[in-house]
């Protein structure tokens, strides 16, 4: 059983992704799917579906506050209107490009951890670190993990190259096998893979060892591929 997640990033509209929620989960209804599946829609199309236990909605982002003056962001008064107990953290558009620091990232993970919430929780190097080899590439890969509980009961990791989100560049087999299974070592939570998986590629993905599952953006983003990304893995 493998935990398909995708990602809408700025993608999607209140309306679009009502339509897709209720595609997506009559779907998995009449195909009795057993997959986790997890989609994160942009904070302004939150809302209060009505789906299978198996299909969980969470954010992308959220502020580790109740509520307060913090401009542009939204807290936990804001997610609990929609009963949402999901969050990802750490996504490396945040670290880059959002300029989010790891003890930010700590004070968010911490907050919403106390909260029970289930954490996806992303790490991934850039194209130099990877340049340098496995060794450093695990060695940044664990600084991103400081001040991270990783014995967190609810913790699903996700390792995203950064080289390989949006490229359409896909890491080598070999690539992810040898991450995996160096964090599978250390660490015994779910590990997503996460860079330009696609309906092609995501089967071969997910029976490599190590491989729990995936974190899509761009090829979950129209229905029908993601509905043919969960076909292609259901029975794994
Ligand atoms: P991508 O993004 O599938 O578009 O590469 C993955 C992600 O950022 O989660």
């Amino acid at each position: 059983m493998k935990i398909i997640a995708s990602n809408f990033k700025t993608n999607h509209t209140r309306k679009s992704t009502t339509s897709f929620v209720e595609k997506l989960n009559t779907f998995l209804q009449s195909e009795k799917i057993s997959n986790e599946v997890y989609v994160f829609p942009t904070s302004s199309s939150l809302d209060n579906f009505d789906v299978l236990s198996t299909l969980s909605i969470g954010v992308q982002n959220a502020y580790p506050t109740q509520k307060g003056s913090f401009t542009g962001e939204i807290g936990l008064e804001q997610l609990e209107e929609f009963d949402i107990k999901t969050i990802l953290i750490g996504h490396s558009e945040r670290r880059h490009i959002l300029g989010e620091t790891q003890e930010q990232i700590k004070e968010k993970f911490n907050f919403y951890k106390d909260l029970g919430y289930k954490i996806i929780y992303c790490i991934g190097e850039p194209l130099e670190v990877k340049e340098q080899g496995l060794e450093k590439t695990l060695e940044y890969l664990y600084e991103q993990l400081d001040g991270i509980d990783i014995a967190y009961e609810n913790l699903i990791l996700a390792y995203e190259p950064v080289w390989a989100i949006g490229t359409g560049v896909t890491a080598t087999n070999e690539d992810i096998v040898n991450v995996h299974s160096a964090i599978k070592e250390k660490i015994s939570k779910p590990l997503l893979y996460g860079g330009s998986v696609k309906v092609a590629n995501v089967r071969e993905i997910c029976t490599l060892n190590g491989v729990d599952g995936v974190l899509i953006g761009t090829a979950s983003w129209i229905i029908e591929d993601f509905i043919q990304i969960i076909e292609n893995t259901k029975d794994l």
